[in-house]
């Protein structure tokens, strides 16, 4: 796959243009302020009388409310919570965004499962690798953080190079981007949440827990075990890859490793993965989430609540208790 990097920015000079960034929260804000930072030109969208609203103009920028944020774009970013996207669509943007503007996303969800559709104006999206946080951290190392970019409407001839010109901006283009749709980001997005990254991970580690509190372990070692050493290893999946996170650890651990982790993934296990899989496809989770989320999330915060009792939960506040002593940050 090619990875676009400044040099393919040629044509995405935005100098002039107005970007207004609607939604300034974990993603939103990172991103308005290395934008502004690449010397662009960006205003914010957001609530009267909100968190949002206040953050943005302790930050020095101007803020607007978001009918007049969508009329007043070029260049509308969309960074929205996904399941306000559809909603935001009609009761902010369709009847003020000027036609020929361009609607930049971070994430493919709104587009790919129907909550907003249009000819009207450029769709593109660029989904930075990392959370906002992060993006502001390595744009100010003078790094940044790898993205994908998506053009899902051309109505102006010039959707790519907008695209373009937002990756370079946010710092993402330092490191690169690789192309793709909105669909492919979205499905995939979505099955790594569910199937790895918030989803089965999690749900191994509580497992793996529980059995060393049955076996009568202190909740604290069954917590340096099963929880706290993840980072440790991810990190090293992350920088040298299996094999290479192999070559640093004991040879008992990648024996061990080796010889037995396979045998937790069992074809059943499988079979769960496709049907996450499948249910993300065909839009059935897209359509629950978006229900759950319009009858105020209770569901959500049902489960949200039983994980902050459970006992891994409870060791690991005692235990990063000691990790935070003397950090009064
Ligand atoms: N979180 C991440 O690190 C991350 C990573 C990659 C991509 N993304 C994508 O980035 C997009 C934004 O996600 P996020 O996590 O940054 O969102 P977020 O922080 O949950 O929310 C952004 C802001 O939206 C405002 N907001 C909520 N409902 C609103 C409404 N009805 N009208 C106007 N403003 C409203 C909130 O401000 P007030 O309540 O103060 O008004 C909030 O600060 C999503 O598409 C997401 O998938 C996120």
């Amino acid at each position: 796959m090619e990875v676009l990097t400044e040099n393919d920015a040629a044509g995405g000079n935005l100098g002039g243009r107005q970007i207004v960034i609607l939604g300034y929260g974990n993603q939103g804000r990172p991103q308005a302020l290395n934008l502004r930072d690449s010397g662009l030109n960006v205003a914010v969208a957001a609530r009267p009388g909100r968190k949002a609203w206040e953050k943005a103009e302790s930050d020095g920028f101007e803020v607007m409310e978001p009918q007049s944020g969508a009329a007043s774009a070029d260049i509308l970013m969309c960074l929205l919570p996904d399941e306000v996207q559809g909603h935001a669509w009609r009761d902010y943007i369709e009847d003020n965004l000027p036609k020929g503007s361009a609607i930049c996303f971070a994430h493919g969800f709104a587009v790919t499962f129907g909550q907003i559709e249009t000819g009207e104006y450029d769709l593109v999206m660029v989904a930075p690798k990392g959370q906002g946080g992060r993006l502001r951290s390595a744009y100010l190392e003078g790094s940044g953080l790898p993205c994908l970019l998506a053009v899902e409407h051309d109505a102006t001839g010039l959707a790519r190079d907008i695209a373009l010109g937002i990756a370079k901006g946010l710092g993402c283009l330092r490191i690169g981007a690789f192309e793709t749709t909105f669909r492919e980001e979205a499905l995939s997005d979505l099955f790594g949440e569910q199937a790895i990254l918030v989803g089965g991970v999690p749900a191994l580690i509580k497992k793996a827990f529980d059995l060393l509190i049955e076996k009568g372990f202190s909740p604290e070692v069954a917590y340096f075990e099963c929880m706290h050493e993840l980072k440790i290893i991810v990190d090293l999946f992350s920088l040298h890859g299996l094999s290479g996170m192999r070559e640093v650890i004991s040879g008992t651990a990648a024996f061990g490793g080796l010889k037995y982790g396979e045998r937790l993934v069992t074809e059943e296990t499988a079979a769960e993965m496709r049907r996450i899989f499948d249910r993300i496809e065909s839009g059935e989770f897209a359509r629950v989430w978006l229900e759950e989320a319009a009858g105020g999330k209770k569901e959500l915060e049902k489960l949200s609540e039983r994980e902050e009792e459970l006992t891994i939960e409870k060791a690991g506040r005692e235990v990063r208790k000691l990790f935070t002593r003397g950090d009064d940050t």
